[in-house]
């Protein structure tokens, strides 16, 4: 493994213990592209960028997605491309699934016994067929934050926002997100979905320019490893 992308998760291993720490991932083409129009992102990245990604997992103590993505993809979320360390056990997995749409034939729910849960909002009158934390459902859906805490409380103190779009970009607008790894892949899609839609800056000044490792993996792509704790505090200071 190259120095930068071990550097990358040696971050996440030393992580303040007394606070979530948030880590989001999106495996992208060149521009910007995190799926094709009907929703196919299989595979965007190549094996580096698909190690790079278990490693990620293997270092949290839980896999947060989005339920567009469980819907899309039928992910298993777990750890399997590398081997887990004997002190590390598969993370948990959770769906953030405001309105119970979770199949009850997900491979998440089906698989090697980790813990699963989803997050419902309070006004959910289907809950997801798991275990399930309910959140206040505001008018801009459900709070990052909350989402942190109520998983906090829970026990899980370091987290990997894995996708989808949606989720990683409200997570990024929320401001709760310590570092962001893109995974590039040397691919022009053309169409499809965008990884990251936030609301808009007023003026480029306002945009995050986060101090930015980056790591050419040996197939070619390319980890950018964001810290946007430090662009946000960058920008508090202008
Ligand atoms: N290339 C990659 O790295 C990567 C990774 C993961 C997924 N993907 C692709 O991304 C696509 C799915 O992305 P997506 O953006 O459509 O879906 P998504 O982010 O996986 O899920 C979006 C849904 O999750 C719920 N949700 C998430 N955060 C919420 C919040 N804060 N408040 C309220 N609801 C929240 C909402 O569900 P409700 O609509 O039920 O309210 C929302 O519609 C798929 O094509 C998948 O293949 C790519």
């Amino acid at each position: 493994m190259h120095n930068e992308a071990a550097s990358s998760l040696e971050v996440i291993r030393q992580a303040d213990p007394g606070r979530p720490f948030v880590v989001a991932q999106l495996g992208q083409s060149l521009d910007g592209r995190i799926a094709t129009p009907t929703g196919e992102s299989r595979w965007i990245n190549r094996d580096c960028a698909l190690d790079h990604l278990h490693r990620l997992r293997a270092e949290v103590d839980a896999v947060v997605v989005g339920i567009g993505t469980v819907i899309a993809d039928d992910p298993l979320l777990n750890v399997r491309r590398i081997p887990l360390t004997q002190k590390r056990t598969q993370p948990a997995r959770v769906v953030i699934d405001p309105s119970g749409r979770l199949p009850a034939t997900a491979k998440i729910l089906n698989f090697d016994g980790a813990d699963v849960l989803a997050i419902n909002a309070h006004d959910c009158t289907n809950p997801s067929p798991c275990n399930t934390l309910t959140i206040e459902r505001g008018s801009d859906g459900l709070c990052p934050k909350a989402i942190l805490e109520a998983l906090f409380a829970r026990g899980f103190n370091k987290l990997l926002i894995e996708g989808g779009a949606h989720t990683v970009s409200r997570f990024i607008d929320a401001g709760v997100i310590d570092r962001l790894h893109i995974l590039f892949a040397p691919l022009i899609i053309g169409s499809g979905q965008t990884g990251i839609n936030l609301l808009p800056v007023g003026e480029l000044s306002r945009a995050l320019r986060p101090p930015t490792k980056v790591c050419v993996l040996d197939d070619g792509d390319v980890l950018f490893d964001c810290d946007l704790s430090g662009a946000r505090a960058n920008l508090a200071t202008k």
